[in-house]
């Protein structure tokens, strides 16, 4: 019988407690991989490791801005479930306001979440990857990083710059055999994506458009689910795309025109 393609793996997934991070913890176990669940909310990680037994997911509970913790999580990872061979960075936090009304503290925490968590568990892994001369990343950025959108400033800002650190990170790898690649995202109903929705005919904008944000819409007319975004995941981190890195795969039903 044919084993699962990502049987015997061991992966870390970042935000793994819910939205998209879980849906590529469950697209990850489903193909065989062995995952390591990292969030800094315990209750959605936890549920994960019942579900699935400790064999198969183990939960960390630990802040990605915190690089202490995030080397001590990969130690742990290391020591009990085998050498990290895939890095999949999700989490990630939305402060949405104008430029004018944006707070030094939302500003911040933006970016020490969705750039500096990147660049910390990044770097971790590539010491470890590094080493061995085996091993992938994948970073979840979004759709948000290539055109711009009003009151997200801050959070499209910090996911180019996460989009482009992963990339030279890609580089400097890339003759160890790592690959390094992107996600990004268009709206997919997740929690994160609920919070900005004011009213019930909200999602029918995201749909159809909005030109009093100078949005288009979603060409493909649907909202993204989160296994939407796990399926590109899976593909990037399997042997599928071995010869794929540096790349930024839009999975946002055509809503960027890729313009
Ligand atoms: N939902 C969308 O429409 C959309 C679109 C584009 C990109 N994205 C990106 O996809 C990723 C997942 O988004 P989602 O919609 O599933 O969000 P979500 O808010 O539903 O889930 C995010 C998860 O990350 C965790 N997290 C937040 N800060 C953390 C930290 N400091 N350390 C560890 N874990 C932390 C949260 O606890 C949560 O479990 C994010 O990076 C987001 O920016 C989402």
């Amino acid at each position: 019988m044919q084993q699962p393609e990502l049987a015997g793996r061991v992966a870390l997934v970042t935000g793994a407690g819910q939205g998209i991070g879980e849906a590529v913890v469950r697209a990850l176990i489903e193909r065989g991989a062995k995952v390591a669940a990292l969030d800094a909310t315990p209750d959605g990680i936890k549920a994960l490791e019942t579900e699935f037994g400790a064999a198969r997911v183990t939960a960390h509970l630990a802040d990605v801005t915190d690089s202490a913790a995030v080397e001590r999580v990969m130690d742990d990872v290391e020591r009990t479930a085998g050498p990290l061979d895939i890095l999949v960075n999700v989490a990630g936090v939305l402060h949405t306001a104008p430029v004018v009304d944006l707070t030094d503290e939302d500003w911040n925490a933006t970016f020490a979440v969705n750039t500096t968590g990147v660049f910390n568990t990044c770097r971790a892994a590539a010491r470890r990857m590094g080493e061995r001369r085996a091993g992938c990343v994948v970073t979840v950025g979004s759709n948000a990083a290539g055109v711009p959108r009003t009151s997200m400033a801050a959070y499209a800002a910090s996911k180019a710059a996460a989009t482009m650190f992963t990339k030279c990170l890609g580089l400097e790898l890339a003759r160890s055999g790592i690959r390094c690649n992107v996600v990004s995202p268009g709206s997919t109903d997740t929690a994160m994506q609920r919070g900005m929705w004011t009213d019930a005919q909200a999602p029918l904008r995201v749909i159809d458009g909005d030109p009093a944000t100078y949005r288009v819409g979603i060409p493909l007319g649907r909202i993204a689910e989160p296994s939407d975004i796990a399926e590109a995941v899976a593909f990037l981190v399997s042997d599928r795309a071995r010869h794929i890195t540096m790349h930024d795969l839009y999975v946002d039903g055509g809503a960027t025109l890729r313009a």
